[in-house]
């Protein structure tokens, strides 16, 4: 059976904020109701960049795992753990790592951009240099062939994806596969097991693609082939064998329309943030004193929307009628600012309130959190293990 499972994993940040909400929770809520989804705490990754001050990355957890759940993220549809808790994720990492290039690594574009970026922390670390490998056995463990992500993260599922075809390649062959496709060969008879030679040797040679749709066809009109050796020979034509690890497809996220309070990207860093937990009083303060158009000094001086933060928040909370409110009374002076983010600030408070009730009853009985992470713990084990198992044996060492 081929089911569609989706699997992704954010970095202990502590308490999310609406930018989260709006850019990865809301997307992860609609997933978990169309497929199999796993979401889990990528805590290893932290400590790539936090090994020098890991203090923070438990309560962390907890506190985002709270926030996934009063969002609305439902454990009993998807499952829900910790990387660390699953320590296959480990060992998958190791034996890849025995395969993969180093030039690969070096490749790949966050690693030198996030370098230049942290220049306060020493980043020449193993681990550091190893994230993309950690991510792609994250993937590739649980066989999971969609993983939402921003556009950011991208290049790291491409890396997967090559990473599961050198392994495959290496290891995806069963023992004696040569001889057996070659003895399949010679099953199709002389005249078609010429062609078929042929025709793979100019795909393999000079990468014909021509060549190795005509093969593929010449198989599939063969009558007098087991399945078996059917599938050999498909096999054999691109070089591999069976398919032990699967390539993940990255599934992109839009990018979210949610600003910051000042208009760039909401983020911790830059002090422009609505967590979702924030006080009632404290979102109100926040919004009334967020900056508008620069131009519009006096209220009798009008506005251009297009240049004010609160615009924005208004593209995501109001309706047609709203804006239209808006866009008339800014440009006509006919509205002041304040009055202009009442409607933000209620329809913020609005979509808050039911999620900061929910974070209530989870934080007042941190048990029943630490039980949905032990069971999806659990069930991403067992996932984990079966990969584990085809893996080890893939490469000979389930000393069975
Ligand atoms: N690297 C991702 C980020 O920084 C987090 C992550 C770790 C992840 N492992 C993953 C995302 C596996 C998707 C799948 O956001
Ligand atoms: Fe911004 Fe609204 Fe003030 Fe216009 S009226 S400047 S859109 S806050």
């Amino acid at each position: 059976m081929y089911v569609d499972r989706v699997l992704s994993g954010m970095r202990p940040t502590g308490n999310l904020h609406l930018g989260h909400y709006h850019g990865v929770l809301k997307n992860w809520i609609d997933l978990q109701h169309e497929y199999e989804c796993l979401f889990f705490v990528a805590d290893w990754h932290a400590l790539t960049t936090h090994y020098d001050n890991p203090g923070a990355i438990e309560e962390s957890t907890w506190q985002m795992v709270v926030d996934w759940l009063a969002a609305g993220v439902d454990p009993s549809k998807a499952t829900l753990f910790i990387q660390s808790q699953v320590i296959e994720h480990a060992e998958l990492h190791l034996l890849l790592s025995m395969m993969t290039p180093l030039g690969w690594l070096e490749r790949v574009p966050t690693y030198k951009d996030q370098q230049e970026r942290l220049t306060e922390k020493d980043l020449s670390t193993y681990g550091f240099l190893g994230y993309p490998l950690l991510q792609s056995a994250d993937i590739l463990i649980y066989r999971a062939n969609r993983v939402p992500v921003g556009e950011d993260q991208v290049p790291h599922i491409e890396f997967a994806r090559e990473i599961a075809r050198r392994f495959n390649h290496l290891y995806g062959k069963e023992p004696g596969y040569e001889e057996k496709a070659l003895a399949a060969m010679k099953r199709l008879g002389g005249k078609k097991a010429r062609l078929y030679e042929e025709l793979r040797t100019r795909y393999q040679e000079q990468g014909d693609e021509e060549a190795l749709e005509s093969a593929r066809a010449v198989l599939g009109e063969t009558q007098n082939l087991s399945l078996g050796d059917k599938e050999r020979l498909y096999g054999y034509l691109e070089g591999g064998g069976k398919m032990i690890l699967t390539e993940p497809q990255s599934l992109l996220t839009a990018a979210s329309k949610m600003p910051g309070l000042d208009g760039q990207k909401m983020s911790k860093s830059y002090n422009n943030t609505i967590s979702l937990r924030e006080d009632p009083e404290v979102v109100t303060k926040k919004i009334r004193t967020m900056p508008t158009d620069t131009n519009r000094v006096r209220r009798t001086d009008p506005g251009t929307p297009e240049k004010c933060p609160v615009w924005q928040f208004h593209q995501v909370y109001s309706n047609e009628a709203v804006r239209d409110w808006v866009r008339q009374g800014c440009t006509s002076a006919g509205i002041g600012c304040i009055e202009c983010k009442q409607p933000v600030i209620d329809a913020v408070l609005k979509e808050l309130a039911p999620i900061q009730e929910r974070a209530r009853a989870y934080t007042e009985d941190p048990d029943v959190v630490k039980n949905i992470i032990s069971d999806g713990s659990e069930k991403a084990r067992d996932l984990a293990r079966e990969t584990m198992r085809d893996v080890r044996e893939a490469i000979g060492l389930n000393y069975g």
